[in-house]
């Protein structure tokens, strides 16, 4: 049986993503910041450590699969809040599992990104390359100076996704596969919280994808499925869009 940690695992994506994961025959070790198997603190380095612990003893320092759902979005705290889960939360738990994953079996890894990382302007920020340097206390200083959230947000998808890539050319020959899926707008409580927030409700609700709707939490988590399986085992560093359209609709000549 696959031993799979989904970290998010409580809500939303990740909680789908665990659910079509164990009808698949997986052994899920959800990790969040309640109702999970491991709880734990994924804004700070030590909940970090904590959680990279507590899924190596859980999983006995064998993992087949990871999948790092965790995130917070615009309405988020804080910038730096937002920053630290979305960035370090999935950077160091790659970090903190790759050596378990190594001794998996056909293992595969997966960060969940966003369209969002694609918004113009977002790659040129200094914050992005504060994240990307690892510099936690300077990207979280920049990102509270600009006091943009949205754009926080599209910097730390944005960064993500670079780590994710970069990642995966040495995981390769270790014969690990890391690969990002980047959601549209999706039915979740984070989206629900997007939609309700006086600055950004009007124009999230208004974006819509040019399938005409946002998607549902499950259609996320069954191409999460497939790439975690061995159907996608010629896929590794690649971004896959799930999003109705929406990328497509904004950057037709881009790709
Ligand atoms: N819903 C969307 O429209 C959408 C679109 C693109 C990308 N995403 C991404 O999908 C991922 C899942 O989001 P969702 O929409 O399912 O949201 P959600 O709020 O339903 O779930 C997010 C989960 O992350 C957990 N989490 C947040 N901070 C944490 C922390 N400090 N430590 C541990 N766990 C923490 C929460 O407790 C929650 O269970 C996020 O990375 C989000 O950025 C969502």
């Amino acid at each position: 049986m696959p031993v799979t940690a989904v970290s998010g695992s409580a809500s939303g994506i990740g909680a789908a993503v665990c659910a079509v994961l164990r009808a698949a025959g997986h052994r899920i070790i959800g990790i969040d910041r309640a109702n999970a198997e491991v709880i734990a603190d994924l804004s700070s380095a030590e909940g970090r450590q904590a959680a990279v612990a507590q899924v190596l003893e859980q999983s006995g320092g064998v993992l087949d699969g990871l999948v790092c759902c965790a995130g917070l979005g615009v309405t988020a705290p804080s910038s730096s809040l937002l920053l630290a889960v979305n960035y370090f939360g999935v950077s160091q738990l790659l970090d903190g599992l790759v050596d378990a994953l190594a001794k998996g079996e056909n293992p595969a890894a997966l960060v969940i990104g966003s369209v969002a990382a694609t918004q113009p302007g977002a790659d040129q920020q200094p914050m992005v390359e504060a994240l990307l340097a690892g510099d936690e206390a300077r990207s979280l200083t920049l990102a509270n100076d600009l006091g943009q959230p949205h754009v926080a947000y599209a910097c730390s998808k944005y960064a993500v996704t670079c780590e994710a890539r970069r990642k995966s050319v040495p995981w390769a020959a270790q014969g690990i596969r890391l690969n990002v899926v980047a959601p549209g707008a999706v039915e979740t409580p984070l989206h629900q919280a997007a939609k309700d927030d006086a600055r950004y409700g009007k124009s999230v609700s208004e974006f819509v994808a040019p399938l005409g709707r946002a998607g549902h939490p499950e259609e996320i988590a069954q191409v999460v499925a497939f790439l975690q399986s061995s159907q996608a085992s010629f896929v590794t560093g690649s971004v896959i869009f799930v999003d109705g359209g929406m990328d497509a609709m904004v950057r037709a000549q881009r790709f």
